[in-house]
C-alpha cells in the first residue's frame, strides 16, 4: 500500500458488523485486521538497512518532553528504548511523570485480559492529564494496538487517546507525530502485516550494564490460545551479522550481560536464505565468542531446541546455565489442544538431553491453568510433570480467552472458582521448590553482576547470579556496580539471597 493509499481514509474496508468510528475522527485511519495479521505468504522478509530520521522531522520534539509505560514482555521493554531511541533522535526529552510530558505512550501487551484492563484503567487515568494540558498527545502502542476490538473500544470510549500505532510501525513514529501534530486529529496507523526488518534504528537503552538485542521477530507456532503471532507478525530473523555487530559494540561499550531475544528463539535462522545452515546453536557459538561476559536467551520453544544448541550451550563459559522453557502443561491431551506440537514425553526426554551434557542448569517454565475443558486429573498431571523436572521457578497463569484465536471459540466447562483454585494449588508447589532451589546456597559463593542498590536500601548492592537469581548483598562501596562480583550468601528467602560482597571478578574487562 502507498502513501497515498494510507491516507485515503475511505479505501478501509470495515467488516459489515462492524460500527463505522471514521465519524470520530480522522486524517490517517489505517486499522488493524486480525484477518491479515494471520495471513503467512510466501514473501520474502524485506530488510530496511538505511533507517534515518528524515530532515523535516529533525527538531520535532525540541523543547517537548516524553513519558513511556511499558506493560509486558522484554520484547516490549526493548521496543519501548527503540521508542525512547527515536524521540529522542527526534529532539524530545525523557520525562518520569505524565504531569510534565508532552507526548504520554502506553506501550500495551495483550497476551492476557487483565493486561489489557490494566491499560485500559490507565488511559481513563490520564483523562485528567489531558484536562490540565489539553496540548498532551496521548498514544496507544504495541500489542493491543494491533487488536481490531482495543482500537474500536478506544475509539468509541477514549476520547482522550490521540495516536494509534503497531508492532509493526515503530520506525514510523516521526511521520505519526507530525501528522498529529499538523491535523489536530487523530492518527491510526496500524499495518496488519507479516513484518520486515528494520535495522539502525536508534535506542536509548536503559540502564549501561544489561542490554536486549532482538534476533528474530514474530511467532508462526500459534498455539492456540496465543495472540503473538497475530500482533508481532510472522518469524523472520535478523542477520547473523547484524546482530554480532551490536553485540560486538555493546561489548565494546563496557556491557557485561546481553540477552537474545525473540518470540520464539528456536525458530531463528530458519527463514534465513543463506548458503548454510545456520541456527540458534551456530549464533548463541558466535556470540560466546565475542567478549561480552554474560549471555542468555529468550524465549525458548522446546519444539526445535536442537542438539546443536545443547551442544553449544554446555561449553561457551559465558552462555549462562539457565534456561527457560515453557512447558504450559503435563497433559497430552491439553498440550495437543494448546498446539504445542510436542507429548509430556517428549518434553521430558528433551530436560533429559539438557541435564546429560548441562547438569547444573537451572530450569523455569510457564505454565497455564484452567484451559477449556481441562479436568482434574489433566491439571494433575501437570503437578506431577513439574515435580518430575523440579523446575526453579514458573510464571503461572489463568488461561485467557483472546478474541480471534482457536481457543476462544473453544466451549468451556471449568468453572473460574475452579480455574483459581488449581492457580493457587500451582503456586504452592512453585513457591516451594522456588524455596527448595534457594535454600541450597547457604553459605555458598556465587558470582553476581551487580545493577545498582537494592529497591528498599540505598546501602545495599542487587544482582542476578549465573542461574538468574535475585541476590541482595551489602558491600563496602558503590564501587560494585556494573561488576561481576563474587558474593557470599548469608540467608535465603523465598524469591531472593543476601550475602556479602568478596571481590571484584571482571576488573580488567570493565577498564578495558
Ligand atoms: N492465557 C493465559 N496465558 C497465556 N500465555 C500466553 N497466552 C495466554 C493466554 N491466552 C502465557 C504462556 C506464555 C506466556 C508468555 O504467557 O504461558 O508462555
Ligand atoms: Fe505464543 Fe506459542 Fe508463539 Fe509462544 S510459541 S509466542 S506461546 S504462539
Amino acid at each position: 500500500m502507498n502513501e497515498e493509499q494510507r491516507l485515503d481514509a475511505s479505501k478501509v474496508t470495515q467488516k459489515k458488523e462492524e460500527k463505522d468510528y471514521s465519524q470520530y475522527f480522522q486524517h490517517v485511519y489505517q486499522p488493524p485486521n486480525l484477518r491479515d495479521a494471520r495471513r503467512r505468504g510466501k514473501a520474502e522478509v524485506e530488510y530496511h538497512m538505511d533507517f534515518e530520521i528524515d530532515e523535516r522531522f529533525k527538531g520535532l520534539g525540541k523543547g517537548r518532553k516524553f513519558f513511556i509505560r511499558t506493560y509486558g514482555c522484554q520484547m516490549n521493554v526493548h521496543d519501548t528504548e527503540v521508542i525512547a531511541g527515536i524521540l529522542t533522535a527526534l529532539g524530545y526529552e525523557h520525562t518520569d511523570t505524565t504531569d510534565d510530558a508532552d507526548v504520554i505512550l502506553l506501550n500495551t501487551c495483550a497476551i492476557r485480559e487483565n493486561a489489557e484492563n490494566k491499560v485500559f484503567g490507565e488511559i481513563g487515568n490520564l483523562k485528567h492529564v489531558k484536562q490540565n494540558n489539553p496540548e498532551v498527545l496521548i498514544g496507544v502502542c504495541g500489542c493491543m494496538a494491533q487488536e481490531e476490538s482495543v482500537v474500536n473500544k478506544i475509539l468509541k470510549s477514549y476520547q482522550n487517546v490521540d495516536i494509534i500505532f503497531g508492532t509493526h510501525n515503530i520506525h514510523r513514529l516521526p511521520n505519526i507525530l507530525d501528522e498529529a501534530y499538523m491535523s489536530k486529529e487523530k492518527v491510526i496507523e496500524v499495518w496488519s502485516k507479516e513484518g520486515d526488518v528494520i535495522e539502525n534504528l536508534p535506542k536509548v537503552r536503559e540502564g549501561g550494564t544489561k542490554a536486549w538485542v532482538n534476533i528474530m521477530y514474530g511467532c508462526d507456532k500459534f498455539c492456540t490460545y496465543c495472540i503473538v503471532p497475530f500482533t508481532r507478525g510472522k518469524e523472520r530473523s535478523r542477520m547473523p551479522e547484524d546482530i554480532l555487530d551490536e553485540v560486538r559494540d555493546l561489548a565494546a561499550r563496557g556491557y557485561q550481560e546481553i540477552t537474545l531475544l525473540g518470540q520464539n528463539v528456536n525458530s531463528y535462522g530458519k527463514d534465513l536464505n543463506l548458503d548454510y545452515n545456520y541456527d540458534l546453536g551456530d549464533l548463541m557459538r558466535d556470540v560466546s565468542e565475542t567478549d561480552i561476559p554474560r549471555v542468555r536467551f529468550t524465549t525458548s520453544h522446546p519444539w526445535d531446541f536442537t542438539d546443536n544448541l545443547i551442544e553449544v550451550l554446555a561449553t561457551g563459559e559465558n552462555l549462562m546455565p539457565h534456561i527457560h522453557l515453557p512447558v504450559q502443561s503435563g497433559n497430552n491431551d491439553v498440550l495437543k489442544i494448546m498446539g504445542r506440537k510436542y507429548t509430556r514425553e517428549e518434553y521430558l526426554e528433551l530436560v533429559g538431553k539438557i541435564r546429560d551434557r548441562m547438569p547444573e542448569v537451572a530450569l523455569t517454565t510457564d505454565i497455564i491453568v484452567g484451559y477449556p475443558n481441562e479436568t482434574e486429573e489433566q491439571f494433575q498431571d501437570t503437578l506431577t510433570l513439574y515435580q518430575e523436572v523440579g523446575f526453579e521457578h514458573a510464571y503461572t497463569y489463568i488461561y485467557s480467552p483472546r478474541d480471534g484465536t482457536p481457543a476462544a471459540k473453544m466451549e468451556d466447562n471449568v468453572s473460574d472458582q475452579d480455574k483459581k483454585d488449581r492457580l493457587q494449588r500451582l503456586n504452592r508447589l512453585v513457591t516451594h521448590y522456588t524455596r527448595d532451589a534457594l535454600s541450597k546456597y547457604q553459605d555458598e559463593y556465587v558470582n553476581v553482576l551487580c545493577e545498582g542498590t537494592s529497591k528498599k536500601r540505598d546501602d545495599v548492592y542487587a544482582g542476578y547470579t549465573d542461574k538468574s537469581k535475585l541476590v541482595n548483598f551489602t558491600a563496602p562501596d558503590d564501587g560494585v556496580i556494573g561488576k561481576i562480583v563474587k558474593v557470599k550468601i548469608t540467608e535465603t528467602k523465598n524469591y531472593s539471597l543476601m550475602g556479602e560482597f568478596v571481590e571484584v571478578l571482571n576488573e580488567e574487562k570493565v577498564e578495558a
